[in-house]
């Protein structure tokens, strides 16, 4: 079954978009960038999700803050509570405080984070747990903070193939928010959430924690993977992802999702795609346990 259910996103318009620095391996700061092209791809991208019935919030883009456009690395919004982003490189350090600012600003409870994560990059909620990417750009340590900070299940997955340095890069959650108290229908529910991943890009032992956690999941190949047809955005039904991945369009199809194709090609130059550019925003708990309004 594959119900949409109605999204909150927070984004950030790549106004000062461009490769200046080099710190994944999609980005060459000598090849040209044409940021009004990646202004148009990403308010096609914000239509999308308008049209599909999400809310979207906008924080301002900073100059000289050229990532800023991958809103997903700045933070993680679990159960409307913020655990801040604290970057590897030091060209994007100053973004963890700017997005912390704007969920203060806008009334959430936030937590500074000690430990080094990107966000939603490698923090990702699938169902009632948490998966958790490390390798590259977020320590364990991280994890260990961020399941304490919501009292969650956190599963550590480990990234081994450095074009897929964020776990939002390899794995895309297919059902994610759940309305429920997060406790029931773990062992394979729709509650349990799904996902599809590209298996190579994990260590042996976390693909075989990826097969006893889903074990109906949608297997990706390298073709779809390295067109980051992975870094996907679902509501539970619709699934916004690369056109150009179309193995695994028809993959999702097969199994009931609505893939929704939207062409992020010139964000692609930085190393991102769709679900770089989208914080999700994941409401608090009603007092009976199911997600507030
Ligand atoms: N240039 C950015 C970086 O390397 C891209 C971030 C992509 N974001 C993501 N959620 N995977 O940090």
């Amino acid at each position: 079954m594959t119900t949409p259910q109605s999204r909150r996103y927070l984004m950030c318009r790549p106004d000062f978009f461009t490769v200046s620095y080099e710190i994944n391996p999609w980005m060459n700061k000598h090849l040209p960038v044409d940021t009004a092209l990646a202004v148009k791809q990403w308010e096609r991208l914000r239509d999308t999700y308008l049209d599909l019935g999400a809310t979207v919030e906008y924080i301002d883009p900073v100059e000289g803050l050229p990532d800023m456009v991958y809103s997903a690395n700045g933070a993680t919004v679990v159960d409307g509570v913020v655990y801040g982003a604290r970057f590897t490189h030091p060209e994007r350090q100053p973004e963890g405080p700017a997005f912390l600012r704007w969920f203060a600003d806008h009334g959430f409870t936030v937590h500074d984070a000690r430990e080094r994560n990107e966000g939603e990059g490698d923090i990702l909620t699938v169902g009632p747990r948490i998966l958790a990417g490390t390798g590259f750009r977020t320590d364990v340590a991280a994890h260990a903070e961020a399941a304490e900070l919501w009292g969650r299940e956190l599963v550590t997955l480990e990234l081994v193939d450095p074009r897929f340095y964020h776990l939002d890069t390899a794995l895309i959650v297919l059902e994610g928010t759940e309305g429920g108290t997060g406790l029931e229908g773990t062992e394979g529910g729709a509650r349990a959430g799904q996902v599809a991943y590209y298996p190579a890009a994990f260590s042996p032992s976390s693909r075989e924690v990826l097969e006893g956690l889903y074990p109906d999941a949608v297997i990706a190949d390298e073709s779809d993977a390295v067109v980051l047809g992975l870094n996907g955005v679902s509501d539970g039904h619709h699934v916004v992802l690369n056109p150009l991945a179309t193995k695994l369009v028809g993959q999702l199809a097969e199994r009931g999702y609505e893939p929704v194709g939207v062409d992020t090609s010139e964000l692609v130059l930085g190393g991102g795609g769709a679900k770089c550019c989208t914080l999700e925003i994941r409401p608090a708990r009603g007092p009976d346990g199911l997600a507030g309004a």
